[in-house]
C-alpha cells in the first residue's frame, strides 16, 4: 500500500478508544466458538487470559502499537493476542467472524455506558434546576419575547422552562438507549455465520436485550450513530439557548446573574473583564455537533447495502459528539450550581408597562371583550407616554376618560407579585403552578 494510503486507511488512532469493547466482544465470541467445539476448553481459557492481558496493556498505557501493521483496533488486538498466546490458538478466534460485525458491536458496546452517563448528568442537572427553582421561588424578573420585556415571571419559571427541555431530551435519550440494544455479533461479513453460532447467547453475554435480525442490515446499521448525533444536536441546541440567556443576563446592562469565576475567563488586555467563556463554548460546540450529525448523514446517503469503508467515518463523530455533549452538560451543571443571581437587578428591570396585559385583563373581568380591552390598554400606555409617567401613575381621572369602567381597584393591577400570581393555570408562573412543575420533576427523579 502507498504510504499515505496506509495512514488514510487506518483507524487505530481513534478507534483505540474502543479497545475494551473490542476485547469484551472477542471474549464473548470465543465462548460462542467453544459452544461449537471450535475451541477446546483449554484454548478458550488461553484466549480469555490472553485477551485480558492485552486489555491490561491498554489500561496501563503499555500497549505498543506497530506502525503500519496495526490497521485498526480489531487487527491490533488480535496481533497482540497471537504474540502472547501463539498464532495457532489466537488464529482460531476469528473463525466465521468479520471485522464488519466487530466494529458494529464494539461501537454499541462503547456507547451504552456513555449514554447512561449522559442520562445521569442530565438528572443531576434537573435536580439542580428543581432545587434552585424551589429556594428562589420568590424572585420575580421580566420575561421576554423577541428579547423585549413582555410580562413578569418568576425566576424559577425561567429555570424550569430550561429544565422542561432537558427533561424532553432525557426521555428521547431513553428511546435511543432502547434501540441500541440490538446485537450484531454473529452475523459474519454480510451473509450470516456458517457455523451456527448461538447469537442469542452472544447477545445476552454482552448484556444486549435482543439480536440484530438481519445480517446484511446488521453490518450496515449505523442508525444508532445517527440517532445519537441527532439527539446530541437537539440537546445541545437546548443548552445553547440556556447559555445564550445566561450570557445576556450576565452583561452589565442586565446584571441579573453572575457566572462564577470557576467558569469564567479574564481578558489578556482588559483587566476588568470577566467573560462567560464556558457558556460561549457550549453555544459554539452546538454547531460542531450539528455539523457532525449532518456530515455523517451525508456519508451514509447513497451507500450500497452492507459494509462499505465509508462507515468508518461514523467512529470519530460518535466519539467526539458524546464527549462534547457530556462535557457541555457537566459544565452547564457547574455553571448553574454556582451561578450568583441578583434579585434586586431583576426587580428593578420590571417596569409597569409590562402590566399592560393585566390592565386589559382587568377590563375583561368587567365584561369588556378582550379585543376592545387590548385597544383600551394601548390608550393607557399612550397616555402614560404623553404624560411622561409609567402606566401605574396615570391618575384615575385620566383612566376614566379612556374607559368609565376603570375604578379605584385598578391599583391592584399594578403589582408584579399579583401579576405572576394571576397566571395560576397549569404550567403558568404563579407560585402554585411553579411548585407543581417542581414536584413533577422531583417525582420523575425519585422514580429513577
Ligand atoms: N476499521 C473498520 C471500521 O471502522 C472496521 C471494519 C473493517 N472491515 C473491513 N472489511 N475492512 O469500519
Amino acid at each position: 500500500m502507498d504510504g499515505l494510503m496506509v495512514e488514510f486507511n487506518e483507524s487505530l488512532p481513534f478507534d483505540r478508544a474502543l479497545y475494551k469493547a473490542d476485547i469484551q466482544g472477542s471474549i464473548t465470541f470465543a465462548k460462542g466458538l467453544r459452544q461449537l467445539n471450535l475451541l477446546s476448553e483449554n484454548e478458550l481459557v488461553q484466549v480469555i487470559q490472553g485477551l485480558e492481558s492485552v486489555e491490561k496493556e491498554w489500561d496501563e498505557g503499555k500497549f505498543v502499537i506497530r506502525a503500519s501493521i496495526d490497521e485498526d483496533i480489531h487487527t491490533a488486538n488480535e496481533r497482540r493476542l497471537a504474540e502472547l498466546i501463539g498464532a495457532s490458538i489466537a488464529g482460531k478466534l476469528h473463525t466465521g467472524r468479520s471485522r464488519n460485525e466487530q466494529i458494529a458491536t464494539d461501537m454499541r458496546l462503547w456507547a451504552r455506558p456513555k449514554l447512561a452517563e449522559l442520562a445521569a448528568v442530565m438528572k443531576e442537572l434537573l435536580g439542580v434546576c428543581a432545587a434552585r427553582a424551589k429556594s428562589e421561588i420568590d424572585i420575580v424578573m421580566p420575561g421576554y419575547t423577541h428579547l423585549q420585556r413582555a410580562q413578569p415571571i418568576r425566576w424559577s419559571h425561567w429555570l424550569l422552562s430550561h429544565a422542561t427541555f432537558i427533561m424532553g431530551d432525557l426521555k428521547r435519550l431513553e428511546g435511543v438507549q432502547e434501540r441500541i440494544e440490538s446485537c450484531p455479533l454473529g452475523v459474519g461479513a454480510l451473509a450470516g455465520n456458517s457455523f451456527g453460532i448461538n447469537r442469542g447467547f452472544l447477545a445476552s453475554d454482552l448484556g444486549f436485550s435482543t439480536i440484530h435480525p438481519n445480517s446484511l442490515a446488521a453490518v450496515a446499521d449505523r442508525d444508532f450513530v445517527v440517532e445519537i448525533l441527532q439527539w446530541s444536536s437537539l440537546m445541545m441546541a437546548h443548552l445553547s439557548r440556556l447559555s445564550e440567556d445566561l450570557i445576556i443576563y450576565s452583561t452589565a446592562e442586565f446584571g441579573f446573574v453572575s457566572v462564577a469565576d470557576a467558569y469564567s475567563t479574564g481578558s489578556s488586555l482588559m483587566p476588568q473583564k470577566k467573560n462567560p467563556d464556558s457558556l460561549e463554548l457550549i453555544r459554539g460546540k452546538t454547531g460542531r455537533v450539528m455539523g457532525q450529525a449532518s456530515g455523517f448523514l451525508s456519508t451514509i446517503k447513497s451507500l450500497p447495502s452492507a459494509y462499505n469503508k465509508d462507515l468508518q467515518e461514523s467512529v470519530e463523530p460518535l466519539l467526539d459528539c458524546v464527549k462534547t455533549s457530556f462535557h457541555s452538560l457537566r459544565i452547564i451543571l457547574g455553571v448553574l450550581s454556582t451561578l450568583k443571581i441578583n434579585p434586586n437587578r431583576m426587580k428593578s428591570a420590571l417596569t409597569a408597562d409590562m402590566l399592560a396585559t393585566d390592565v386589559a385583563d382587568y377590563l375583561v373581568m368587567k365584561g369588556v371583550p378582550f379585543r376592545e380591552t387590548h385597544h383600551i390598554a394601548g390608550s393607557v400606555v399612550r397616555k402614560a407616554e404623553e404624560l411622561g409617567v409609567s402606566i401605574a401613575e396615570v391618575g384615575l381621572g385620566d383612566l376614566k376618560q379612556i374607559s368609565p369602567l376603570f375604578d379605584s381597584d385598578v391599583a391592584h393591577v399594578f403589582d408584579f407579585e399579583k401579576s405572576v400570581e394571576r397566571r395560576s393555570a397549569q404550567g403558568g408562573t404563579s407560585r402554585a403552578s411553579v411548585l407543581a412543575q417542581i414536584s413533577a420533576i422531583e417525582a420523575f427523579l425519585a422514580k429513577q
